[in-house]
């Protein structure tokens, strides 16, 4: 069964309510939604495998653990996850950068999918699937099968705001994927929205709506 890792620090706390807020306009929002995903990026990659290396400090020489340089990607569900891109590469700036274009059916639910386009050697790859929303958990199920598909065997997922139906989903249908969230809210409404949620986040986002 794979981990849930809620990351409620008060920093991440704090940005989350003025996101979730609805009078918190455009820019104000990909600010915060960027910014939140750095501090996401900080525990998506806490187990990122180290190697010894011996340095010279001004001092003496010593051992330092650093990066083994497995190579990472980042992969955003078009259109919210690339709000999160930005944020996420200013911890891991040299990681390369894939896409998924996937939107919900507004009647069905169901995810449909329109674009993938990703680094040529993913199967080699960690990789961070990021998505500010998990509902259903259609979306993101559907972004890991394709990556599966396309070789991936090492993959994590990055959400602000899930709901338990959408973990339990996840959860249930790719075990082996770790899921990392800023908040788990209460539920899903009738239309298929996290409550309390922060609304529609692409809309949010793009200011489309
Ligand atoms: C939103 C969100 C997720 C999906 C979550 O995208 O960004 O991708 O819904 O819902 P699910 O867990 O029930 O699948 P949306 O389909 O609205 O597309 P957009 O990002 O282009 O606005
Ligand atoms: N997609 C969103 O953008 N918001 C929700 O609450 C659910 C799906």
């Amino acid at each position: 069964m794979s981990k849930v890792v809620e990351v409620n620090h008060p920093l991440v706390l704090h940005k989350l309510a003025f996101i979730r807020n609805k009078e918190t306009g455009s820019k104000e929002f990909r600010d915060l939604v960027s910014e939140v995903s750095t501090l996401l990026a900080y525990e998506v990659t806490r187990n990122l495998s180290m190697e010894e290396v011996e340095i010279e400090t001004p001092i003496c020489k010593t051992k330092c653990k650093m990066l083994e340089g497995k190579k990472l990607a980042i992969v955003p569900i078009l259109r919210a996850g690339l709000g999160m891109v930005d944020g996420m590469l200013k911890l891991v700036p040299a990681a390369k950068v894939g896409h998924i274009g996937l939107y919900r059916d507004e009647t069905t639910l169901k995810p449909v999918e329109y674009f993938c386009k990703l680094p040529e050697d993913i199967a080699e790859r960690e990789i961070i699937v990021v998505d500010p929303m998990l509902a259903t958990g259609g979306s993101a199920i559907d972004a890991l099968t394709m990556l599966k598909k396309r070789g991936a065997k090492n993959l994590r997922l990055a959400c602000l705001i899930g709901a338990p139906e959408g973990i339990e989903a996840i959860q249930k249908a790719h075990p082996d994927v770790d899921i990392y969230i800023a908040s788990i809210d209460e539920k899903l409404n009738e239309n298929g929205y996290i409550v309390p949620g922060l609304g529609d986040a692409g809309d949010r986002l793009f200011g489309t709506k």
